[in-house]
């Protein structure tokens, strides 16, 4: 945490009180760790997710009638996805100076690459968009540029776990529309169209598991920091670029009624799903914590200590997630090697009081 602060804010922390871990070495363990998961998760995405966008799907078998709100859809998406480079950019430059992260985002963006080549060649084969419209609409987006909606790495990161499990759930329930699981549109069949929506959303999937991861650590060392986050971000949430894409209204009431993505769909399927995984129970309970959990002076005054914090999310299954991608990590280190180099340990957080011991919450890959 303290790596995202101006050089001149560290002089301004306080000194560690004793038995507790400073600022700096939460954020070491913090880092190591994001660094063993980006590892794991560059492995895990070219052994299993190493796709191409033109190669990987029978383009010329795309249907050329789709509905009208299907092209909607599949325009929208492509303009969401196209800002990949504004994305990427901003985001590396604001974790430079975390290897882990940074590495990891330069992966992250050439996954969203594909998912907006892939986009696009779905507008492209269905033949209802000519090449020259579809030029002169990038042109269009392109002339914006995309800002990161949140000044500081917390948010940014805390905002991404939501982003990315929205995006997810969209391509989801396009894949439904495209497999005839959902009637929400006439005639919206097609079995290109369905490989292409399920091969981008189990992306998205691994992209959720990867920030959620993170915050998690976060939480775990940082929870009064990051639950703040997660109720700032809840706050104010709307999909990247929903201000820069022209025809964001028509697109947004598409979706809504074709039943891919709506206000319902983000409370229930985006932010409780989410929220379990981070061990909250509801937004009203989030909201409480925060308020009556501060931190506060210590007794000698040279130190802070937590509040009740810890009573306002379930620490215990968050300390069985955390522990849990130690051991996933350290299984992946051990197999290279780097065991024997640069062993990876879980360091318990002391601030935390003792609890029972919890089966945790939902575990992913
Ligand atoms: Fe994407
Ligand atoms: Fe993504």
């Amino acid at each position: 945490m303290s790596a995202i602060l101006p050089p001149n804010a560290l002089l301004d922390v306080p000194r560690t009180p004793a038995g507790l871990l400073s600022n700096a070495e939460k954020d070491r363990l913090i880092e190591r760790a994001f660094l063993g998961l980006y590892r794991w998760y560059t492995a895990r995405s070219q052994e299993t997710r190493n796709w191409n966008a033109d190669l990987s799907f029978d383009w010329k078998s795309l249907r050329h009638d789709l509905p009208k709100e299907i092209m909607t859809t599949l325009t929208g998406f492509f303009a969401v996805e196209q800002y990949a480079p504004d994305y990427t950019s901003e985001l590396v430059n604001m974790v430079r100076r975390s290897h882990g992260r940074s590495h990891f985002q330069l992966r992250w963006g050439s996954e969203e690459e594909k998912h907006a080549d892939s986009w696009e060649n779905a507008v492209l084969f269905s033949r209802q968009r000519s090449p020259k419209w579809l030029a002169e609409y990038k042109e269009r987006l392109r002339s914006q540029q995309w800002h990161l909606p949140f000044p500081d790495a917390i948010h940014n990161l805390v905002y991404t776990v939501f982003q990315e499990r929205a995006t997810q759930l969209n391509y989801l329930n396009l894949m439904k529309l495209a497999t005839g699981k959902s009637d929400k549109v006439q005639n919206a069949v097609d079995p290109v169209l369905a490989k292409v929506a399920q091969t981008i959303a189990v992306d998205e999937a691994a992209h959720y598991n990867f920030f959620l991861e993170c915050t998690r650590l976060y939480l775990y060392y940082y929870p009064q920091r990051t639950l703040e986050a997660v109720r700032n971000v809840i706050g104010q949430f709307s999909m990247p670029a929903s201000h820069l894409v022209p025809d964001w209204d028509e697109f947004a009431t598409t979706v809504y009624k074709a039943g891919i993505y709506g206000p319902r769909d983000f409370n229930r399927d985006v932010m409780q799903v989410a929220f379990r995984n981070l061990g909250i129970e509801s937004r009203k309970k989030l909201e409480e914590g925060i308020k009556a959990g501060r931190e506060v002076p210590n007794f000698e005054g040279d130190g802070m200590v937590p509040t009740i914090i810890w009573d306002s999310f379930d620490y215990g299954s968050v300390e069985g997630d955390v522990k849990r991608l130690h051991v996933k990590i350290q299984d992946y280190e051990k197999g290279v090697g780097f065991d024997a180099v640069d062993p990876f340990e879980f360091v318990e957080n002391p601030e935390a009081p003792p609890h029972q011991a919890s089966a945790g919450t939902a575990s992913d890959e």
